[in-house]
C-alpha cells in the first residue's frame, strides 16, 4: 500500500473527498470539493481547506478536478482549528478572489492566520440560514454550537443531501483503515473521538436531533475526520451518539455514579481471563506488589483471593492491562485490549482510552487528564 493515496475519492455525484488518506495516521482529515452545475458556469465549493501537512495532496487533487485555483469560488470552514483552516493562507494566496464562509466567532480566531478572503460571508448572519448559488441551488447553514466549538457550523447541501458536519460525527481510525465509508468496525474510533473532543453528550444529542429534521432528509454525512456515513449505519451511529457519554459526562465521578457496577463486572471478567492465562496467583502477586505510588492501587482492593474494583473503572482497566501485560509481548497485550473493549461494548459502558489508535501518540491520551 502506498503511504498516501494521491487520488481523490468520490462521495457522491459532484462531490469528492480531496484530502490525504494516510494509513499511518489515526486521524484522517477530510477536505471536500462540491461542484454545482447550472447558472452558465460551474460553482466549486471547498469544504474545510485542511491541514498544512496535507497541502500538496489537497492542491493536486483540487487542481485535477477544477483545472486552476482561480476556478474555486468558495471555501467554507466549520471552525478555527489548524486541521480545518491550516491551508487558508495557501488558498487565498493562490486565489485572491476567493470567498470565505465561516461563523463570526470562529473568524475572530482564524483571522490570526493573516489570510483574508476577498469576500467573507458570516454563516451566523446569513438570511434565513440559506445561501442561493448562481445555479439556483441552496446552501443551508446548520449551527451546531459546542460541537465542538461554540461557533461550529455544519453546511447542508439539499441537492445532494449531504451534510458537511466538521468534527461532529467524525472519528479516529485504526492504522490502515482508510476506506471512505464507515463500517461497523469503525464505531469504537467514532465513539472515542466524540468522547475526547465533544464537551458533553447533550450538545451532540441536540445536533443529532437537528440533523434528523433537515429537509430533504440527510442521505450522507461527510465529517472532517474519518469516515463518511450513509444508509443504515448512519442512522444507527446517530442513535448511538445520541446516548453516548462524552466530555464532562466522563469525569470519573459522573461515570462511577452511572456505571460502576458494570465496570466492576468488566474488571472481574478481565481478572478471570488473565488468571486463566497467567495463573491466579501470578496475577494476584502482580497486583499485590504494585509500586507504592502506582495509580491502580487507588482503584482496587485485594482481600484474600479476591480482587475488586473500587472506583474509576474507565481508568483502572487500561492500568490493569499495562501491569499484567508487562513483559508478555504485543500479541498478549492486543488480545487483552480486545477482550476489555469487547466486554465494555457488550455492557454499553464508555470505552477506556485504550482503543483505536489513541495510544500511538506516545503521550498520555487526553482522557487521562480528566483525573
Ligand atoms: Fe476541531
Ligand atoms: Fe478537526
Amino acid at each position: 500500500m502506498p503511504d498516501t493515496m494521491p487520488t481523490d475519492m468520490q462521495v457522491a455525484e459532484g462531490c469528492y473527498m480531496i484530502g490525504r488518506r494516510n494509513p499511518d495516521s489515526v486521524l484522517q482529515c477530510n477536505t471536500y470539493l462540491r461542484t454545482f452545475h447550472g447558472g452558465g458556469t460551474d460553482f466549486h465549493w471547498c469544504v474545510d481547506p485542511g491541514s498544512l501537512m496535507d497541502y500538496s495532496t489537497i492542491r493536486t487533487n483540487l487542481l485535477n478536478r477544477i483545472g486552476e485555483f482561480a476556478a474555486l469560488n468558495l471555501v467554507s470552514m466549520n471552525h478555527q482549528d489548524p486541521d480545518v483552516t491550516g491551508n487558508l493562507l495557501n488558498f487565498t494566496r493562490e486565489n485572491p478572489k476567493l470567498t470565505g464562509l465561516i461563523a463570526e466567532d470562529a473568524w475572530r480566531l482564524v483571522r490570526h492566520l493573516n489570510a483574508i478572503p476577498k469576500e467573507l460571508w458570516f454563516a451566523n448572519k446569513v438570511e434565513n440560514r440559506s445561501i442561493r448559488l448562481p445555479g439556483g441551488q441552496r446552501l443551508q447553514m446548520v449551527p451546531t454550537p459546542f460541537c465542538h466549538f461554540r461557533g461550529a457550523v455544519a453546511f447542508y447541501d439539499p441537492e445532494s443531501q449531504i451534510l458537511f458536519s466538521g468534527d461532529l460525527f467524525g472519528g479516529l481510525n485504526s492504522p490502515g483503515r482508510i476506506q471512505l465509508y464507515a463500517q461497523e468496525d469503525d464505531w469504537p474510533g467514532i465513539a472515542q473521538f466524540h468522547q475526547i473532543y465533544m464537551p458533553t453528550r447533550e450538545v451532540v444529542a441536540r445536533a443529532v436531533r437537528l440533523t434528523r429534521t433537515l429537509d430533504p432528509p440527510v442521505k450522507i454525512i461527510a465529517p472532517q475526520h474519518g469516515f463518511v456515513l450513509t444508509g443504515e449505519i448512519m442512522h444507527e451511529f446517530l442513535n448511538r451518539l445520541e446516548r453516548l457519554p462524552m466530555g464532562i459526562d466522563m469525569l470519573p465521578d459522573a461515570l462511577d455514579e452511572r456505571y460502576h457496577k458494570l465496570y466492576a463486572e468488566v474488571f472481574q471478567e478481565t481478572i478471570g481471563e488473565v488468571s486463566r492465562w497467567l495463573g491466579a496467583s501470578e496475577v494476584r502477586s502482580i497486583l499485590q506488589h504494585l509500586p507504592r505510588d502506582h495509580e491502580l492501587a487507588n482503584y482496587i482492593r485485594i482481600s484474600g483471593n479476591e480482587i475488586h474494583l473500587e472506583r474509576n473503572g474507565i481508568r483502572a482497566l487500561p492500568l490493569l492491562m499495562d501491569v499484567v501485560a508487562l513483559g508478555q509481548g504485543p500479541a498478549f497485550r492486543e488480545m487483552l485490549k480486545d477482550r476489555i473493549l469487547r466486554h465494555c461494548l457488550e455492557r454499553g459502558v464508555p470505552l477506556p482510552q485504550m482503543g483505536v489508535g489513541v495510544e500511538e501518540t506516545g503521550a498520555e491520551p487526553p482522557g487521562y487528564w480528566l483525573g
